[in-house]
């Protein structure tokens, strides 16, 4: 076992107790949020490798996928002032700072079709954790809260979410598919 995967360890457990008993999205997301608190406060556990900053854009690394696709674990690498379109997910997800700061803004579809701001910005900071599911919305558009600094963010997904064809969104309610891939790997 790799020494990612042994930091890793005891939160993969987590979540696969709390897959395996058929939990909803919430209720699975909060049995494991104390675990993934934990993980954020631990010192220097992420390999350099995994946080490296790309001038071009924001970097998706993958650190764990569980073997039947039920769950991935991702570092999110943002060099100054990046940020993601609006998006979506299909699948739950949790997100928690490691290094700098993190900003995501939901957004909802309105009578229009087009896409509003739902709800203040939730600014994250170093160990603080933000959550999202499909049932409750899980479009946003997340940022570098930093235009001077890289920040560092892991998120939690309920799927292989390299994998998932989710869509990207303009405000006026245009979708265009897109499937994510990850920065380490070529798929
Ligand atoms: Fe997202």
């Amino acid at each position: 076992m790799s020494q990612l995967q042994q930091v890793l360890q005891p939160l993969i457990e987590r979540i696969e107790y709390g897959i395996s008993q058929q939990l909803e999205d919430v209720d699975l997301i909060q049995s494991f949020i104390p675990e993934f608190r934990r993980l954020l406060h631990l010192n220097d556990w992420l390999p350099s490798s995994y946080r490296q900053p790309n001038p071009e854009r924001y970097q998706q690394f993958l650190l764990y996928r569980d073997l039947q696709d039920h769950f991935s674990i991702v570092s999110f690498v943002w060099d100054k002032g990046q940020t993601t379109p609006i998006h979506n997910h299909e699948v739950w997800g949790v997100v928690g700072v490691l290094q700098g700061e993190e900003i995501s803004q939901r957004y909802q579809r309105n009578a229009l079709g087009h896409f509003e701001i739902t709800g203040e910005p939730d600014h994250l900071k170093v160990g603080e954790i933000d959550f999202f599911t499909p049932a409750l919305g899980d479009v946003h558009q997340v940022s570098n809260a930093l235009s001077d600094q890289v920040s560092i963010s892991i998120h939690i997904y309920g799927a292989d979410i390299g994998k998932v064809e989710r869509y990207t969104f303009a405000l006026d309610g245009t979708a265009k598919r897109f499937i994510s891939g990850y920065s380490n790997q070529e798929h």
